[in-house]
């Protein structure tokens, strides 16, 4: 069922948030806004906060936030639809049966059809599995020492030898070339057509949180390159916010989760009993798997893999992790590789032990840290001692402080004294520094990374100083956005301005993922921390000079030859790039 945005926005205006909330949360009010005990997680004191005139809520501590329909969704575990139908009731609007809005219902339409193909797909590999032409594979999966019943849990399969099976058997079930090209299943090249991605693998089909096929994995069968084969992403499958295992692992009820690198390492955990285990899909774990997880979780084990490629992904997932407010300890398989190695080796209960004894993930960063000073020399020594006390300078609590440096000192055979002492200098220096700029998270070697970030804190910016448009939107188009999501905030937020309104609810209203309005919905709640007016002005053309040369370098790689207006608009704003730092910025009134 789809529904017309104005109706949506009919229902949302007619359930005041306050009120609806009420009925779930007891509110107080303070100041503009009202404060409760957040229902999505576990606090003692109030953080969950509720504004009447913004109509949306935002926890400062989880994260969770939204417009009216977004809590009846996360809140009853509704589903758009179900929200809609459940607030219209509320204030006797009447839904009708079929009403909708075209480029909705195209994209909702595309989204399902390539999970129905997937799961399509998906029987097609399991069934292909249990027959001959799959019995080496089924051999294969054996030899690896997964029983039936995990074969069965992970809806396991096989692509067969032939490039085209696959294809051959959809084409047969009326699907068209248009929907197989979108749906990551075929590759398609001048020469061949379309053929079948996989073949001759071994497939684990990729669940999305709800259980839906989302994508998959091929693993040659021996040593084969690429070992492993993944599906591109989709318009259902996002890498960055997926990940392997965690349809089952968030109904684990463990109070942790483990996070490992691959396929294999989930199922075998899963196997031995750890059904709490979860993996990244071939990619570094990023800021949104750590809010994911926190969604489900307050604390990770790590359990990467032993060599130097798993200590370096997990030290960056560690701040990324803490960050997101997740506690994170990490676990030794020495002297095995990984999980699956450690367990068929050693066993679960030798598994358990590990990760009882899992290391707090900030002595596990000074112990990498260690590794690069000598400790027999006095000056390497010393500096070891300095590195190690700016890292302890970042815990705000008193507390917490004492107790890591209690910890390192009887680790390292250094005085507490002494070491709190050097913390305490440090610490003291640091005050006298005026903070500079906005906080913009320490840059990650992916630039992509980075640039996402400028994104998101330009919408910020716009919303906080909504009198920055007039500026912006001489220099930035919604299409410099780069993901999907900033995207349509973006154009969402141009289009309000435009007209002169300003309504970040109703901005909320496009999306119907929960995740989605739940990162909509930060947007609208991060306050933009500057001590001065010039530190702010400085931040600002930060951030849009970072984003406008991204997206100019963007731009110039992918342009067509042919495409003078594209070359023209990349001078023009080369031009305007160069123009930046001597513009006046005028924030308003906020
Ligand atoms: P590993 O090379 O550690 O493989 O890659 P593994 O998990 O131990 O697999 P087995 O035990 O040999 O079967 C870890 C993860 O990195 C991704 C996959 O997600 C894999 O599970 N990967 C690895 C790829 O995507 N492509 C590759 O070619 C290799
Ligand atoms: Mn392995």
């Amino acid at each position: 069922m789809f529904y017309s945005e104005n109706l949506i926005e009919e229902v949302r205006m007619k359930n005041d948030i306050v009120d609806v909330i009420s009925s779930y949360v007891k509110l107080q009010k303070k100041g503009s806004s009202y404060f409760g005990l957040c229902p999505f997680h576990n606090e003692k004191s109030p953080s969950f906060s509720v504004s009447p005139s913004k109509q949306m809520y935002y926890c400062f501590g989880c994260g969770a936030g939204g417009n009216v329909l977004t809590f009846i969704m996360e809140y009853e575990n509704y589903s758009f639809p179900e929200a809609l139908k459940y607030l219209a009731d509320r204030v006797g609007v009447e839904l009708p049966q079929q009403e909708m809005n075209e480029e909705m219902k195209r994209q909702q339409d595309l989204r399902s059809r390539i999970l129905e193909l997937n799961k399509m797909a998906a029987k097609y590999y399991y069934y292909q599995l249990r027959t001959e032409n799959g019995a080496h594979a089924m051999e294969y999966l054996k030899g690896r020492k997964l029983s039936d019943e995990t074969i069965h849990k992970f809806g396991l399969g096989y692509s067969n030898k032939y490039g085209n099976d696959l294809y051959k058997y959809l084409k047969s079930k009326g699907i068209s070339d248009e929907l197989l090209a979108q749906s990551g299943l075929m590759n398609v090249d001048e020469k061949r057509g379309m053929y079948d991605k996989f073949w001759n693998r071994v497939i684990f089909p990729i669940m999305d949180v709800n259980g839906r096929v989302i994508g998959f994995g091929g693993r040659v069968m021996g040593d084969g390159k690429p070992k492993y084969l993944n599906s591109p992403e989709t318009r259902v499958f996002d890498k960055s916010r997926n990940l392997y295992g965690l349809h089952i692992a968030r109904t684990s009820r463990k109070k942790y989760m483990l996070v490992c690198e691959g396929y294999m390492d989930v199922i075998s955990m899963h196997q031995a009993g750890f059904t709490n285990a979860v993996a990244s899909l071939g990619t570094a774990l990023t800021s949104q798997h750590a809010s994911l997880l926190k969604r489900y979780t307050d604390e990770v084990i790590l359990t990467y893999d032993s060599d130097e490629a798993g200590v370096k992904a997990a030290l960056r997932a560690i701040p990324l992790l803490k960050e997101a407010g997740v506690a994170t300890r990490v676990l030794s398989m020495l002297p095995y590789k990984d999980p699956d190695e450690f367990i068929k080796a050693l066993g679960a209960e030798e598994f358990q032990k590990r990760i009882d004894q899992a290391q707090n993930s900030f002595l596990f960063e000074i112990d990498v840290l260690q590794r690069n000073y000598d400790m027999q020399d006095p000056q390497s020594k010393t500096a070891f001692y300095e590195e190690t006390a700016k890292k302890l300078m970042t815990f705000d609590q008193e507390l917490e402080r004492e107790n890591y440096i209690e910890a390192v000192a009887s680790r390292y055979g250094v005085g507490f004294d002494a070491l709190r002492k050097l913390v305490n200098r440090m610490a003291m220096k640091n005050v006298s520094i005026p903070k500079t700029t906005v906080k913009i998270k320490s840059a990650r070697p992916e630039k992509d990374e980075g640039v996402v970030k400028s994104q998101k804190l330009m919408l910020t910016w716009l919303i906080e100083y909504p009198s920055l448009y007039l500026l912006v939107r001489q220099y930035l188009k919604k299409e410099d956005f780069s993901t999907e999501l900033y995207e349509t905030v973006a154009g969402l937020l141009f289009e309000q301005y435009e007209s002169g309104e300003r309504n970040p609810a109703k901005i909320i209203n496009h999306f119907t993922e929960p995740e989605e309005q739940r990162e909509a919905a930060s947007l609208f709640n991060t306050t933009i921390q500057v001590e001065t007016n010039a530190d702010r002005e400085k931040a600002f053309k930060e951030t849009l000079g970072k984003i406008l040369t991204y997206s100019l370098e963007q731009r110039t790689a992918n342009l067509d030859p042919t495409d003078m207006k594209g070359l023209q608009q990349i001078i023009a704003d080369r031009k305007k790039l160069t123009q930046i730092q001597k513009i006046r910025v005028d924030f308003g009134e906020q």
